[in-house]
């Protein structure tokens, strides 16, 4: 809203979170997505990378802006301080949605911040990682390319006239934790991550996203988030989490179908991970019968192609639409935002084209078990599409 007037372009990526895509409606920008990186071990998004924008912005020289999402729900980093460089290099801002990092400007040992790494905006979830009540975020703003008084304007547009200052006092009260004892609860929560990744990783049967060498999308992993797969012992990460809550008394931050991610934070206590390795250790030592098979959804990403789009997410939501079979929805535009997790890359955005293609592979990763998110009917049965 802050940057884009209507019909004006900003490159994205596929899998931005729903409330960019609320932004394109709200300003009537239009959308030019770049494929996040895929990775088929994991079935996890990475980021973008910087090649890939580059051949976007040469495709797209108008563009009015980029935004990235740094890092992903499961702390992966892409290449942020070539993709500022570049996106520099067009003269324009670029946004970088920071809602899982807000905790990284605090110790060297974690990923660079977004505003570090040359970030004209950065907006966090403070609540999510910091000590923020929810729904406590901040917007973070640094250099000349934005203007802020139409950032205030902006958030004038979308904010309650009545801020709440329980909210803000929270907002406060976890800076001055920050400022104060940032470093030495990072050390901490930093170490307690450790000591899980470490014992977990010795677990048969399961394996841990660790960060090697930097490759195409993955620059950096912030360690505090743990992921753990567990379909090798012959569970979906949603059963392993029914089991984990149920039983064990761990819950999870993110279950998805091949496997889990839990956040640790400066909240945890050495009692918590302890909980956490031996329930574990439990899941693993069990029975189970039934076997996720990795190979039936590899390499999904590639056989989508980005769907041709007829309308702008504006025009769509504006439209009238109508609720149809399955069947008769092939060839017709989207009014949805249909996204499959894992791995969270939106199969249909509203105003696209519907394939069958598309509705193939949608039906396939139901059958599996994964979730669809974003549209009225998640069972998929029926689909919003505009009206002809
Ligand atoms: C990547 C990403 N961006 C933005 C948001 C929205 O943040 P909030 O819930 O603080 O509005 C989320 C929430 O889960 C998210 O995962």
């Amino acid at each position: 809203l802050a940057v884009c007037h209507p019909g004006d372009k900003i490159i994205l990526p596929r899998n931005i979170h729903q409330s960019a895509i609320a932004g394109l409606v709200l300003s009537g920008a239009i959308p030019i997505f770049i494929h996040p990186e895929y990775d088929c071990d994991f079935d996890l998004a990475y980021s973008i990378t910087p090649d890939a924008l580059e051949t976007t912005l040469q495709r797209h020289p108008d563009a009015k802006a980029v935004m990235i999402v740094y890092p992903t729900y499961q702390g992966i980093c892409g290449d942020i301080i070539a993709i500022a460089e570049l996106t520099h290099r067009y003269n324009i801002p670029l946004l970088v949605d920071e809602a899982h990092g807000a905790h990284f400007s605090f110790h060297p040992h974690l990923p660079s911040s977004a505003l570090s790494a040359g970030a004209d905006i950065a907006i966090q979830s403070t609540h999510k990682v910091l000590g923020a009540m929810t729904q406590a975020s901040m917007l973070h703003l640094q250099g000349t390319r934005l203007d802020p008084h139409r950032i205030s304007q902006a958030l004038q547009w979308v904010q309650s006239t009545s801020p709440s200052y329980i909210l803000l006092a929270s907002l406060d009260a976890a800076r001055q934790q920050m400022a104060l004892f940032g470093e030495s609860l990072m050390t901490q929560t930093l170490e307690l991550a450790k000591k899980a990744r470490e014992n977990i990783r010795q677990i048969q049967g399961l394996a841990i996203l660790d960060f090697q060498q930097p490759k195409p999308g993955f620059f950096a992993l912030d360690t505090t988030r743990l992921t753990v797969k567990v379909s090798e012992l012959g569970l979906s990460g949603f059963e392993a989490d029914e089991i984990l809550r149920g039983q064990l008394g761990v819950t999870a931050e993110l279950p998805l179908l091949h496997h889990l991610t839990f956040m640790i934070t400066l909240g945890n206590t050495t009692a918590d991970i302890e909980q956490l390795i031996h329930a574990f250790m439990i899941l693993a030592s069990m029975k189970h019968s039934v076997r996720c098979r990795m190979s039936d959804v590899r390499g999904w990403v590639s056989d989508i192609e980005q769907g041709i789009s007829l309308l702008s997410p504006r025009e769509t939501v504006f439209s009238p639409t109508e609720t149809v079979t399955l069947e008769k929805s092939v060839n017709c535009i989207s009014a949805e935002l249909i996204c499959p997790y894992p791995p969270g890359i939106p199969v249909l955005m509203p105003g696209e084209v519907i394939t069958s293609q598309s509705l193939a592979y949608l039906q396939q990763v139901l059958r599996l078990g994964a979730r669809i998110t974003g549209c009225s009917d998640t069972t998929l049965q029926t689909i919003k599409v505009i009206r002809c």
